[in-house]
């Protein structure tokens, strides 16, 4: 599958990763429907896409923490592209450790919005795409995922759910048709990561974002990106629990 002339749908895509990735696709003439909560960024965003060269472009500003509006947000996606090829579901938040760890509603937060929303719209979604026998559902998940670790075990967490979440999901709708990818970047230079240390060692997002789109085109099931985070997460899952608990990671 090539991404020129098809029709993707962008949730949380003034994200860093998101947006270079649509960066590509404006100029592959890609349609985009985009939806962020900053109209702002939103719009500024759709503005430099148009120019990039994408064919189609519209725009819903919505907070996707409201699970409730996602049937009507998606619809009318859907509806204004006339269709869906690919659905890219990039929004997230890192959120304060040290503060889910004193406070459940912090946690929480950091659950609902990287697990629980991406569950009610992936849910919405696929059965959208089964029922059309096509489709490709990318989702970024992260290598946090992979395993607990004592300085972000929330976030990790809520990765991990969701990760958990796409490989069953792939598991019922691939005979149907339907592409799932799950998308794990390692630490990558975006807001997300501004304030973090060893920016040096980070990935560069474009390059990511290149390999988000290959990994797409190609129909892939599960992407690290960049790829040595494949082997580094496998040693990492694999370090005994004795040993583990004492490490700082
Ligand atoms: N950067 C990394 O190192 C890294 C590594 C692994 C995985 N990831 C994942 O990659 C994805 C993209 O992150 P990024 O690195 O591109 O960071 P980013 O630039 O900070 O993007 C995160 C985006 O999520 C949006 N968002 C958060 N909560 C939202 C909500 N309730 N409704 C709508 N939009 C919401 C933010 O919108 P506002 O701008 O309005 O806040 C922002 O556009 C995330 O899922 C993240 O967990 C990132």
């Amino acid at each position: 599958m090539t991404t020129s002339a098809k029709k993707i749908l962008v949730l949380g895509a003034t994200s860093g990763i998101a947006e270079a990735t649509c960066r590509i696709w404006a100029a592959e003439g890609a349609s985009l429907f985009l939806v962020a909560r900053n109209q702002t960024k939103l719009e500024a965003v759709a503005a430099d896409l148009k120019t990039r060269g994408a064919a189609y472009i519209d725009i819903a500003v919505a907070d996707l923490d409201d699970t409730e509006q996602h049937p009507a947000l998606l619809a009318h996606a859907i509806n204004s592209l006339t269709g869906m090829d690919i659905a890219y579901l990039a929004h997230g938040i890192l959120g304060d450790q040290t503060e889910a760890e004193r406070e459940f509603a912090t946690a929480e937060q950091i659950l609902h919005t990287n697990f629980i929303a991406p569950v009610s719209m992936l849910t919405w979604l696929a059965n959208y795409c089964v029922q059309r026998k096509a489709g490709t559902l990318a989702v970024i998940s992260s290598v946090a995922g992979d395993r607990g670790r004592k300085s972000n075990y929330v976030y990790g967490s809520s990765k991990a759910g969701l990760s958990a979440f796409l490989g069953g999901l792939r598991n019922r709708v691939d005979r149907e048709g339907v592409t799932v990818l799950t998308i794990k970047p390692g630490p990558t230079k975006t807001a997300m990561t501004a304030a973090m240390p060893g920016q040096s060692k980070m990935a560069d997002v474009n390059s990511v974002a290149k390999t988000i789109a290959k990994a797409i085109t190609a129909g892939k099931d599960t992407l690290y990106v960049p790829f040595q985070w494949q082997p580094i997460m496998f040693i990492i899952r694999n370090i005994p629990e004795s040993i583990f608990k004492k490490l700082n990671l």
